[in-house]
């Protein structure tokens, strides 16, 4: 029966996408739990790239059933154009599974991100505006609109009435727009729910079931650990947990059927939107880090901001997921640095943090404290073992792991399937 969670370690865009695509091979099921549309997993597929959203990125095998579980909201207009998307590329999408329990992305929730975003001005968190935030509010104040509702339009146009009121107060009262159309909004949705009606379903039935037969079941996580509502640099986080804990919750099954927790660690970090970030370097090696890795927003195309591996986080990391091992991404980024700098612990007011702290103030004002290892500078893109990379990066990921106390089970030097060392099997 065993479940694997796939979680990032970061603040997102981790190579998540890519992880899931290759362990996908070994799988059953693969199952998102949290976040909508604001991910943006990228996978290359063969000679294909793709960029996915909402659907997980296990879909590109045959024998694997995808599912989108009740702890994902989802706007269905993306969702449909992604199950197009891949049909045009002659990938079916027939198996996917949709939780009738999952929430609804709807119209004001697009509107309202945006519109509360502007309000902050400059202390916006820089969300994607895709409704995610919104969304989340609605169903934790009881007010969302399920999958399952758009089964029954009557029931769904009961829903939307009550609720569509009070948005338009808020949308013309508060933030000086335009009111949205009942009828407009039941047509649309309407629309939507004839194409969506066979993907809906009970889904953690059908991933219990799965696990009591000893299937396996992978479950991705979008964002990362300090993105995560509880967990991450609040406020500026996302409104889901996208931490292990959050597998377990929004895909319906209990912590003991969960044997492994896989942490995705990039290199080196990056972070999109606001928020603070100790190892950020806003200078030339941060942008050599941006151009080499290509860090821009897979969702929104923002420049992602980048910095060094920072050990207080991924400590904080294994921790609050409980993980079990490591995958290291993107180290071929880092092949043309001389000197790579791998920060140990924060120092702030006298006091030294080896692990990441929950006090904000720290967070924002700390000075990381580094320790420098040598670069190897020279292309690792072909290596797929551990022997064929050089001793500099191989010192590399060995320091991270003696700072951590956890192996690495894989390591990716490129961003196909075959540029990966695979060192011990999930
Ligand atoms: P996710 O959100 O965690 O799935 O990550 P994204 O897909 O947003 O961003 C990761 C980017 O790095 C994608 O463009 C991947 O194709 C790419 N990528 C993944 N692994 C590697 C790697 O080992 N090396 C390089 N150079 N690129 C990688
Ligand atoms: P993947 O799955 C990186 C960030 C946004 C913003 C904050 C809140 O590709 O790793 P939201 O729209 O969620 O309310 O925005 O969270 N964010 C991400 N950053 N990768 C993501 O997903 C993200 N999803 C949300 O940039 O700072
Ligand atoms: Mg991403």
């Amino acid at each position: 029966m065993p479940g694997i969670i796939l979680v990032g370690t970061q603040w997102g865009d981790e190579g998540k996408g890519k992880i899931t695509d290759i362990l996908t091979e070994d799988m059953d099921y693969v199952v998102r739990y949290q976040g909508g549309n604001n991910a943006g997993h990228t996978v290359v597929n063969g000679e294909q790239e793709l960029k996915l959203h909402l659907i997980p990125s296990g879909i590109f095998y045959e024998h694997v059933i995808p599912i989108i579980a009740d702890g994902v909201v989802v706007d269905p207009k993306v969702l449909l154009s992604e199950i197009d998307t891949l049909e045009k590329e002659g990938i079916s999408t027939e198996k996917l599974l949709v939780s009738s329990s999952a929430h609804l992305i709807m119209p004001y929730h697009r509107i309202l991100d945006a519109a509360v975003e502007h309000n902050l001005g400059d202390n916006k968190i820089g969300t994607t505006k895709k409704g995610v935030g919104p969304a989340y509010a609605d169903k934790i104040s009881r007010v969302g609109i399920r999958m399952q509702d758009i089964l029954h339009m009557k029931i769904f146009q009961q829903k939307l009435k009550d609720v569509l009121t009070t948005k338009n107060e808020l949308l013309t009262k508060i933030y000086n727009l335009p009111p949205l159309d009942f009828n407009d909004i039941v047509e649309e949705y309407g629309t939507y729910a004839k194409r969506l009606r066979s993907y809906i379903t009970d889904t953690p039935l059908i991933i219990n079931q799965a696990l009591d037969a000893g299937k396996r079941v992978l479950f991705e996580g979008a964002q990362g650990t300090l993105l995560d509502i509880d967990h991450g640099t609040y406020p500026f986080v996302t409104s889901s947990s996208p931490v292990a804990g959050g597998a377990c919750t929004g895909a319906g099954v209990g912590p003991v059927r969960i044997k492994e927790v896989i942490g995705i660690v990039k290199a080196y970090i990056t972070r999109v939107g606001a928020g603070p970030f100790p190892t950020e370097q806003d200078n030339e090696t941060g942008e050599a880090m941006r151009e080499i890795g290509v860090e821009y927003g897979t969702t929104t195309g923002r420049s992602r901001r980048c910095g060094w591996l920072d050990i207080p986080i991924l400590r904080y990391a294994i921790a609050i997921n409980g993980l079990t091992g490591l995958v290291m991404t993107k180290l071929d980024v880092l092949s043309k640095f001389a000197e790579i700098r791998l920060c140990t612990s924060y120092s702030f007011a006298g006091k030294s943090y080896s692990y990441f702290p929950p006090d904000q103030n720290v967070v924002h004002k700390c000075r990381p404290v580094y320790e420098m290892l040598p670069g190897w500078q020279s292309d690792i893109s072909a290596a797929r073992t551990m022997e064929e990379l050089p001793q500099a990066a191989k010192d590399y990921i060995a320091r991270i792991s003696e700072l951590t106390g956890l192996p690495f089970n894989i390591v990716s030097v490129g961003p196909k399937r075959k540029e990966t060392i695979s060192l011990k099997r999930i």
